[in-house]
């Protein structure tokens, strides 16, 4: 089986109503980025950055996976598929993918502030005073702006051995996952999906519709 790649962000969870960043009234249009997504706004107000996962992790409670989601999982038939996502939300395992790649954590869980390999599952409130077993104050486990992307390695082996890669949902602005088109071998397709206009080379086939419109074009192209 051929080895896919799909790098997916907050585009691909647009259509089951989870806003993106960018986009008009996107998420930073609301918020301060370093108030509540960096280890500087942690470090100021934690309950200010708390309070926004919080919403956030709320709100997964009351979204669905999108007919795009279910297509990704629905490829492990025919490919050799691997998502490596800048998504938090818990959509591509609901929609039943098998090996997804969280290069910027997970709502869901949390860790210690002292031991970063102390993570647990977290679907309600955190708040602080919420310790972990080592009785240090527990936070998101997410990647902040400031932080180092723990799971970039991994995501970079997987893009390397892609005979297929698919970008949808990003607007490639955020590094180092806009990197990973980099690694990507020579001999690869590459094919993205976004309705915007990407910074990509002209060679690189661009669909530009919604991801659940693009369903249709990728049948195609994948002959399925
Ligand atoms: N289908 C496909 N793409 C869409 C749709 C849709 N229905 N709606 C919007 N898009 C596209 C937009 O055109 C844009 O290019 O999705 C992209 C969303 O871009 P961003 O909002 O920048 O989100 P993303 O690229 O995931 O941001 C990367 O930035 O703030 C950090 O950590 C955060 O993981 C996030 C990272």
């Amino acid at each position: 089986m051929k080895n896919m790649v799909i790098l997916t962000g907050a585009g691909i969870s647009a259509e089951s109503g989870i806003s993106t960043f960018r986009d008009a009234n996107g998420l930073w249009e609301n918020y301060d980025i370093m108030e509540v997504a960096s280890i500087e706004g942690w470090k100021t107000n934690p309950s200010l950055v708390l309070d926004f996962y919080n919403q956030r992790r709320a709100q997964l409670k009351e979204v669905m996976p999108n007919k795009a989601h279910y297509f990704l999982a629905e490829l492990e038939t025919n490919f050799n598929v691997t998502i490596i996502t800048q998504n938090v939300d818990n959509l591509h395992e609901r929609a039943g993918s098998t090996k997804i790649i969280h290069l910027h954590g997970e709502l869901n869980k949390v860790r210690s502030v002292k031991n970063e390999n102390l993570i647990y599952t977290w679907e309600d409130d955190l708040m602080m005073g919420d310790f972990g077993e080592d009785q240090a104050q527990l936070r998101p486990h997410i990647v902040w702006f400031g932080e180092m992307v723990p799971e970039m390695e991994s995501a970079i082996d997987i893009a390397s051995q892609a005979d297929l890669f698919l970008i949808i949902g990003t607007s490639l602005q955020v590094y180092p996952a806009a990197s990973l088109i980099d690694y990507v071998p020579k001999h690869a397709q590459i094919i993205s999906v976004d309705p915007n206009p990407l910074p990509l080379d002209q060679h690189i086939y661009h669909i530009r519709k919604s991801a659940t419109q693009s369903i249709s074009d990728l049948k195609e192209i994948f002959k399925i």
